[in-house]
């Protein structure tokens, strides 16, 4: 039996619901037919922007969209993407399978798309090809309230009042697909451009900055980018992709075998320490840890999906892909005292996407269901929580057998949250509640074989379901957490 200790006097932080972001970019099948179908399309939409999949991003609680990219967003030139759609300038997208990118999907539809999603906006801006001039008017074409030639032109395009844009980043991978620069060069061009970005209206619209942080494991990009530019940004973004080989042979999102499920796991594990020994850098040289990290490219990375164009990125998404959300996102509440976003990529028909579409027809992902799952998470404190597991996998690859985290909102309820990433034994645990007489309890389970996914054909092979496999106690529970599987528990006390 599996000791399982919540203690709700152990306050902790709150988890930001921004933990719990998404990544959109112009890539593949992203935003043109994932997102957006324009108004004309047979596929439901509102103003181009389809039903189906803004209802289900909604329903997960989706709280901030990250947007235009990417590697597209160091040559996006956001003047291409307004005024008639019509007229507007079309561009070569070389990142992603050098399709012509006719910019029908721009600023304002993209502030339309985040309008009927409820959710807030990251905008990342074009350092590696794009002029300070230009980031600076883009700022000024958003939320400028006044009379001014970019506010103008905004109004002339359609929209009075400018918009709230709350985080802003300034380059994406600019150690690589964003200007190939060195820490020291970025650091120095992050300080000039940033000087920029201007807060119009610092009362109410107050822009968050974001720098290019590392690539995984570069601790000598934290430690540079910090010493020269820490004082003048707000966070900084971290990426890191679970890749289960390597980025020659990734290894296909469907077909694998147990070990390399494990080998999965236990990379994607390995994120916490790489938060650890990033933060030990951050805070050496922001003692007072001011500078938040944010995490805006997160997720598992697989071979495409067979027959499918290679620079679309597109794949599939089984249980594994599912527990390396639950543990993931289980790790970054567990960090919320220093994590302020995380963008898992991506939203729509790429990498770990939550949702997939074919035509008119989308099917809901497992990692969907995880984040649906984690939403009441958004906003709670973070409790002290400690669960035994040991640890599981092969000799190659181990990690913890059970990975979880518990919070609570502001009428006392807890909200735990278990993943058993073994993948064939369930875990017998035994929870107790410091302090707390539970009343009531309620429970629901994700699980499925590692490689179950959902399909066009079999949409709802994985999908949430009440979980009944416990009994109450005076001060907890005990319960049977089935292999491969992740329950959350609401305690009422
Ligand atoms: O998410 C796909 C790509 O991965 C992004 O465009 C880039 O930032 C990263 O390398």
């Amino acid at each position: 039996m599996e000791k399982y200790l919540i203690n709700p006097n152990e306050k902790k932080s709150t988890i930001s619901k921004d933990i719990y972001g998404n990544f959109s970019e112009h890539l593949g099948r992203c935003i043109y037919e994932g997102l957006f179908v324009g108004k004309d399309s047979d596929i439901p939409n509102v103003n181009g922007m389809r039903i189906d999949v803004v209802n289900a991003l909604k329903e997960m609680g989706l709280p901030v969209l990250r947007w235009p990219g990417g590697c597209f967003a160091d040559e996006y030139h956001w003047m291409d993407g307004i005024g008639d759609p019509s007229k507007r300038k079309k561009m070569i997208n070389t990142h992603w399978g050098g399709v012509i990118e006719d910019n029908s999907f721009g600023t304002h539809e993209f502030f339309e798309l985040c309008e009927q999603l409820g959710c807030d906006v990251y905008i990342t801006g074009n350092v590696g090809s794009g002029t300070v001039r230009e980031m600076s008017e883009w700022v000024e074409y958003m939320t400028f309230v006044g009379e001014s030639p970019m506010a103008n032109l905004r109004r002339e395009n359609g929209r009075d009042k400018p918009w709230r844009v709350k985080y802003f980043g300034v380059g994406n991978e600019n150690w690589g697909c964003g200007g190939n620069m060195d820490p020291t060069y970025y650091a120095d061009e992050y300080r000039r451009y940033q000087t920029y970005v201007r807060q119009y209206d610092w009362e109410n619209n107050r822009i968050y900055k974001v720098a290019c942080g590392p690539n995984a494991e570069d601790y000598n990009w934290t430690d540079t980018v910090m010493k020269r530019a820490g004082r003048h940004m707000d966070g900084l973004a971290l990426h890191y992709y679970t890749v289960t080989h390597d980025w020659g042979h990734k290894g296909s999102a469907t077909e694998f075998s147990q070990d390399e499920y494990y080998k999965t796991l236990r990379k994607a594990y390995h994120i916490d320490e790489i938060i650890r020994r990033h933060l030990e850098i951050m805070n050496r040289h922001d003692p007072s840890k001011r500078v938040q990290l944010v995490i805006d490219e997160w997720g598992t990375w697989h071979d495409v999906e067979p027959g499918t164009n290679p620079g679309f990125l597109y794949q599939q998404n089984t249980m594994r892909d599912a527990i390396v959300a639950a543990l993931s996102l289980n790790i970054f509440n567990k960090h919320s005292d220093r994590i302020r976003m995380c963008n898992i990529a991506q939203t729509i028909n790429v990498l770990q996407s939550v949702a997939l579409t074919d035509g008119a027809d989308m099917v809901l992902t497992p990692t969907y269901y995880v984040f649906r799952m984690f939403k009441d998470h958004q906003q709670n404190t973070l409790l002290g929580s400690f669960l035994t597991g040991g640890e599981v996998g092969t000799d190659e690859d181990k990690l913890p057998g059970l990975v979880e985290s518990a919070s609570m909102d502001e009428n006392g309820v807890i909200y735990s949250t278990i993943a058993n990433t073994s993948a064939d034994s369930s875990a017998e645990i035994k929870c107790q509640i410091a302090d707390s007489e539970v009343k009531e309890i309620e429970a629901e389970i994700l699980t499925g074989a590692i490689d179950a996914y959902n399909s066009f054909e079999n949409k709802d092979a994985v999908k949430t379901v009440k979980f009944e496999n416990f009994s109450k106690t005076a001060d907890g529970f005990t319960a049977e957490i089935p292999a491969c599987s992740v329950v959350k528990f609401i305690i009422k006390r």
